[in-house]
């Protein structure tokens, strides 16, 4: 890879002030000061060092966010994005799906697209859980036509949800797919109204209830392994109360 490259990745600057920080000698690759930008480096095993420090590259980063409400899921915005909450040296990182400018929880920050892809995709139903704070109790009607999956008016379809009561006002919703605003029109659909939207878990990683809203944390090497094993061979299990 070129040094100029791994430099830029972690955020250092763009390719043309890492040109300029190169030629000036402030880089060395292991023991000799680098004065070509374009040198070829292997950035997992060179001692790559900036002003004497030395430089960890990893290709892929992974953090978990506790997204707070009021901002939104996107990379870039004209207000406040989650992004702007994660204060690293990576480039390109991006959110792991979407959440609602008004939803709250677990959000994963990262850098590998390979990953996002198959957790995203919909043909992996990859399983989110989420806390739904609704206006008035559900009846046993409204339950079964969310766990038996719905058409909507427009002849849109729902597949089928996993209900959890938790009180007359909340409930845990486990879906298995991520259309637009989905909670929401699921719960319209039944005459009803989300007041409050948290998501905590997506396949099995667990939204870490210790991260205030706008904290994050990296992954650990546990959470990273469950979320690459593939989907038939790991049991998603609904977070405990
Ligand atoms: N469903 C919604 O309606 N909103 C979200 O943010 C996530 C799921």
């Amino acid at each position: 890879m070129r040094l100029d490259k791994v430099l830029a990745d972690l955020g250092f600057g763009t390719r043309k002030e890492l040109k300029q920080l190169i030629r000036s000698g402030r880089v060395s690759v292991n023991g000799t000061a680098a004065s070509d930008p374009g040198m070829h480096v292997d950035p997992l095993k060179d001692e790559i060092l900036l002003d004497a420090r030395r430089l960890a590259y990893e290709k892929y980063v992974y953090f978990m966010l506790n997204k707070p409400k009021g901002i939104v899921s996107a990379t870039r915005d004209a207000s406040e994005t989650v992004l702007d909450l994660i204060h690293e040296p990576y480039r390109d990182l991006f959110p792991c799906g979407r959440l609602d400018k008004d939803t709250e929880g677990l959000m994963l920050i990262t850098n590998d697209g390979p990953l996002a892809h198959q957790l995203l995709s919909p043909k992996h139903h990859v399983e989110k859980e989420y806390l739904v704070t609704i206006r008035k109790a559900l009846d046993d009607q409204d339950r079964k036509r969310m766990e038996e999956g719905m058409r909507l008016q427009s002849g849109e379809v729902f597949r089928p949800a996993e209900v959890i009561p938790v009180s007359d006002h909340q409930i845990r919703l486990i879906l298995k797919e991520g259309k637009y605003h989905e909670i929401k029109r699921m719960l319209l659909a039944v005459g009803n109204e989300v007041t409050g939207l948290k998501r905590l878990r997506m396949k099995n990683l667990v939204l870490d209830e210790t991260l205030e809203p706008g904290e994050y944390r990296r992954l650990s090497e546990d959470e990273l392994q469950s979320l690459r094993a593939p989907e038939d061979f790991t049991s998603s299990t609904p977070v405990s109360q």
